[in-house]
């Protein structure tokens, strides 16, 4: 799989300085929303750890961050339709406004599932940021306050998002177009 990997052609989809434009702009837009606000920012790990890291660093009201860990695909580019709870938070979100930071809303399953979850603990509110927003594969409605930007329905990878955990490294969102033995495996 390695080998396959190096050998990889990807095409660019959304580039470094495009991401950094949005997310900074994303960053604004929760900063005026948050004023004077109790805020939580939550990564939703591994996917959108690059996203919240830079997300963070343009958000310029005090903030609280966590992480929480939960599992929908197993390896390929399917859904599962299963959502597993792999990491829970360790702050108490009683109170708190808490803003959820995902990679890519696809079926909308996870998204769906961690806000009903955090819902339950007594927040003050649940709000979701989304770095990509893939519409047309929706199987649950899902309210996102903030999207970066919206996608077609072709697997993406990079800046956070993988394939078979590999290309989370990228800087920027690419589409993986070859070689034909990495798409199958
Ligand atoms: P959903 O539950 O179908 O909305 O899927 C959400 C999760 O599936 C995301 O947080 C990603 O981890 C993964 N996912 C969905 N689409 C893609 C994709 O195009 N590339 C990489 N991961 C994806």
């Amino acid at each position: 799989m390695r080998d396959l990997v190096a050998e990889a052609k990807v095409s660019v989809l959304i580039d470094a300085g495009q991401l950094a434009e949005r997310v900074a702009e994303l960053g604004q837009e929760i900063s005026r929303d948050h004023e004077r606000k109790d805020l939580l920012v939550v990564c939703v790990l591994k996917g959108s750890v690059l996203f919240f890291a830079d997300l963070c660093r343009s958000i310029s009201v005090p903030l609280r961050m966590d992480m929480l860990a939960v599992e929908s695909y197993h390896g390929g580019t399917q859904s599962s339709g299963n959502v597993r709870f792999v990491h829970d938070l360790r702050e108490d979100v009683s109170g708190r406004h808490v803003l959820l930071v995902e990679d890519i809303v696809d079926t909308g399953r996870t998204i769906t599932h961690l806000v009903n979850i955090l819902g339950k603990r007594g927040p003050a509110s649940v709000k979701v940021a989304t770095l990509l927003d893939k519409p047309s594969r929706r199987v649950e409605e899902v309210d996102l306050a903030y999207t970066g930007f919206e996608v077609p329905d072709r697997f993406v990878i990079g800046y956070g998002l993988d394939y078979a955990q590999y290309f989370r490294n990228l800087p920027y969102i690419g589409v993986l177009e070859g070689p034909a033995e990495l798409l199958n495996a």
